[in-house]
């Protein structure tokens, strides 16, 4: 497909999609060529995550993302995509000091390319910050349900909305998100009645990680699917590994040591070479 054939999707088009009941499809992504495998794959939303903190950066939660670090990958991600709607997650305190330092922040990431920002929560305070970003022409994507950022007060990865009254309290969080003026919310590890509650009750597109198969949307991790993950973090249940491209690595990677250690690599196939009349002036030269 030519680049002129391409229709970029937009906030409409996911409004478009929850009116004519088309699933929205997501992923994350964090560099230049996987970002590119998921446009091309025709993923409608590419969320860069805080989440890079565990999958890329070695850290054990999303705490330590900076602002500079999701500069950097929400830059590599936009470069390849021409299609996907890119999302960028708000860093940990970010958007937790005042509106005027949340819009800078906000702005930075989508002149880095993103067309959209996300953040997670709805305090008040938070309300009133998705309100201001949307009247200053910036995307917003909530994040309800378990949220990531908030770890340290939640105290562990709980399953959230677990009864009627949570799931209301859950619901009209939503709604008042929805009336700040989000185009979309996330939903993590939240009971699929629940999120199908919320979900058939809000006019905004829910997407949903661990939320059910009622969401408007699906988002989930890219090194989660990919079978990526180090040793050191378990697979969440509503993660389906679709690949194991951590066996591939590690084979490869060892297959590579094996051969430079044994002397098999690099062979001919591997290597430059003089021509024959090169060769033989270089046999005779005499070093003085
Ligand atoms: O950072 C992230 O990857 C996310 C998803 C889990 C939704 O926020």
């Amino acid at each position: 497909m030519s680049n002129t054939n391409i229709k970029p999707v937009t906030v409409k088009t996911f409004q478009k999609m929850k009116e004519n009941n088309e699933k929205i499809s997501m992923l994350t992504a964090y560099d230049f060529p996987t970002a590119k495998y998921i446009d091309e794959a025709g993923i409608d939303s590419i969320l860069v995550g805080d989440s890079v903190g565990m999958t890329v950066l070695g850290y054990d939660s999303t705490i330590n993302v900076t602002l500079d670090d999701m500069l950097t990958f929400t830059k590599a991600v936009t470069r390849a995509v021409k299609r996907a709607l890119v999302i960028a997650d708000m860093p940990f305190m970010t958007y937790h000091v005042s509106k005027e330092r949340t819009i800078i922040n906000a702005g930075k990431l989508i002149q880095a390319g993103a067309k959209a920002v996300k953040l997670e929560g709805a305090s008040d305070f938070i309300l009133d910050e998705v309100n201001h970003l949307v009247n200053s022409g910036i995307n917003v994507v909530g994040h309800l349900g378990f949220t990531p950022q908030y770890i340290n007060t939640i105290g562990g990865y709980f399953i959230q909305g677990k009864s009627y009254e949570n799931t209301i309290k859950l619901f009209e969080s939503a709604k008042k998100l929805q009336e700040s003026g989000v185009f979309a919310i996330v939903l993590e590890m939240v009971p699929e009645e629940s999120a199908k509650y919320i979900s058939e009750n809000l006019s905004v597109p829910t997407i949903g990680i661990g939320a059910g198969k009622y969401c408007d949307g699906q988002v989930l991790v890219i090194d989660d699917i990919l079978g990526k993950k180090t040793d050191n973090f378990h697979l969440p249940k509503f993660v389906k590994q679709y690949a194991n491209i951590k066996e591939v690595m590690k084979n490869a990677i060892e297959q590579y040591s094996k051969e430079v250690k044994e002397g098999s690599f690099p062979s001919l196939e591997y290597t430059f070479n003089l021509t024959k009349e090169e060769r033989d002036k270089l046999n005779d030269c005499i070093v003085k």
